[in-house]
């Protein structure tokens, strides 16, 4: 379990946990929480999973850390006909289901719920009435905020309904999930009818993955710190290679995934983010558009993938039975059968695919000719997300012939574990000659800090309070990472690209491994030390 899962709260602001909690902390662990204006949140979509297993608690731990107090309401709303108690209880049963290693505090929660209000609209429906919702935002000095963890298709819907019901204030916000359409073209739809009722400044399209904590931290370390600038080219690197691994299948969600697959579900946005991060020239600052900005130049610069590169460059994956840590799993296409709401009948198949390995180049002065290996999938040997910088090797070795060196990597592991490591060639300490051996300068967060670090969810919806649009992405953001998605969608189609089985359990299909290996490298993995 990660320690941002399992710490106590920090200390400021926050109900005493007992003596033993606090005594682990150093006095710079002690983050401030600064406290953000009242706002009325409502949370579109309140009874699904998203607000129950991410929203809803997230909102509870900035409740419970004292970054906002009772002048702010959250609002639930889905057609469910329920009373606020029901409410009440469903969101308890879940806070406590998902979250059992959580601290939970009865009298914070009680405080917490009193906050919480519910009203059921079927917002599809031209009928239904909006009253109820506009009578239960009426703090005028509050910010307000929409939250839409619905399917996108409703998104716009749900904006004209704000309109005509005269709620969407000059100053009021919304919030975008991802995925933000499944193409350009129905993202285009979606950011126009969005559009038309929110100015852009207003419009916060969520990629959680912007807001976990090692992700800030690349920036802090590629703009706070001057070592790593001069290497952070084209010169002294050899290749990137960016992972989001998941052991977990796609159970419970069968039926958006076989319509997504992980192109469009990872890939376009999460991954296409971390690269961006990674690759980007340094903002002017950290505001909001400043950021964007250059996000954006690095999303046009992708080498465009076509018919005639596609299978070079891509590998396409399918998971069928296997083991993962331990057990045995079904395969992809039987998870599908299983499930009522697919499409997918006995004796059918799916050409959806669970796996994706990518090679791609941002076509520019610093990164022209660095590789850069993209990989993500559903039912691989662990959970881990890193992203590996490999440094180029020495020009010459000193050493002979007879002494290996290997690359210097700047390894940042997103999750679990996070940490930053900097692997540099040693020699090996003792008699018995000059042996040379790689060793992490290690930044393991759960030894180095004692803090418990936000989930991404409590951090992004403090900044949508805030009016904090940095860790958002514009619109022309997501609709650039479907123009470079979309093609590589087309190009599968055209050249009718196989999606090749891969064991669950396995790290994708052997050809994931033969890209890179045709460059002669590999995917890393951390070696023994
Ligand atoms: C979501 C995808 O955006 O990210 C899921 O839709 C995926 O398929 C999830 O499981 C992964 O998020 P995390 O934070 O667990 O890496």
């Amino acid at each position: 379990m990660s320690k941002s899962r399992s710490t106590p709260h920090t200390q400021t602001g926050a109900p005493a946990r007992g003596p033993a909690d606090m005594s682990v902390k150093s006095e710079q662990d002690q983050s401030e929480f600064v406290p953000v204006a009242p706002f009325e949140m409502v949370i579109f979509g309140g009874t699904g999973d998203l607000a129950r297993r991410k929203l809803i608690p997230s909102l509870y731990h900035r409740f419970l850390d004292r970054q906002f107090d009772s002048k702010s309401r959250i609002i639930a709303v889905s057609r469910s006909d329920y009373s606020r108690d029901d409410y009440i209880k469903k969101i308890t049963e879940a806070f406590q289901s998902f979250h059992p290693n959580e601290p939970f505090d009865q009298k914070t929660w009680a405080d917490f719920c009193k906050l919480v209000d519910y009203v059921a609209i079927d917002v599809m429906n031209d009928d239904s009435d909006w009253t109820a919702l506009g009578d239960k935002l009426d703090c005028s000095a509050c910010i307000r905020i929409f939250y839409l963890a619905m399917p996108p298709r409703m998104y716009a819907p749900i904006a004209d309904g704000l309109n005509a019901a005269g709620l969407a204030t000059p100053q009021s916000r919304v919030v975008l999930e991802k995925p933000i359409g499944k193409d350009y073209e129905s993202a285009e739809i979606i950011n126009n009818g969005v559009g038309r009722v929110f100015d852009e400044n207003r419009i916060y399209r969520i990629d959680h993955y912007l807001g976990k904590e090692t992700v800030q931290n690349l920036m802090v370390l590629r703009f706070a710190n001057i070592l790593f600038e001069p290497l952070w080219t084209r010169e002294s690197i050899d290749h990137i290679q960016i992972t989001a691994a998941e052991s977990i299948g796609v159970a419970g969600r069968e039926a958006y995934y076989d319509k997504s697959g992980a192109l469009r579900d990872m890939v376009q946005n999460h991954l296409l983010q971390l690269l961006c991060l990674t690759c980007m020239e340094p903002p002017d600052s950290l505001d909001g558009d400043a950021i964007r900005t250059e996000k954006i130049k690095v999303l046009k610069a992708l080498r465009p993938i076509t018919p005639d590169n596609v299978a070079s460059f891509t590998v396409r994956g399918q998971y069928a039975p296997g083991q993962v840590d331990g057990e045995t799993v079904e395969g992809y296409i039987d998870e599908l059968i299983g499930d009522d709401n697919s499409d997918i009948k006995d004796g059918e198949q799916s050409l959806t695919e669970t796996f994706v390995a990518i090679k791609t180049e941002v076509e520019n002065w610093r990164w022209a000719g660095v590789p850069i290996y993209l990989r993500t999938g559903k039912r691989m040997s662990g959970r881990f997300s890193e992203i590996v910088v490999q440094f180029k090797p020495v020009p010459h070795s000193v050493f002979g012939a007879g002494t290996k060196l290997n690359p210097n990597r700047l390894v940042i592991r997103l999750q679990p574990d996070e940490s930053v490591n900097l692997w540099v060639e040693i020699k090996e300490p003792g008699a018995g000659g000059l042996r040379v051996k790689s060793w992490p300068l290690d930044l393991t967060y759960d030894e180095a800090f004692t803090t418990r670090y936000p989930d991404a969810y409590e951090r992004l919806l403090m900044d949508v309070v805030r009016g904090r649009l940095a860790l958002f992405m514009r619109r022309d953001e997501v609709e650039a990472a479907w123009t470079w998605v979309d093609q590589i969608q087309d190009a599968w189609s055209q050249t009718q690209q196989n999606v090749q089985p891969y064991p669950a359990g396995a790290d994708g299909p052997g050809d994931a491994q033969h890209l890179l290996e045709l460059d002669k490298r590999t995917w890393w993995s951390r070696p023994d030390v």
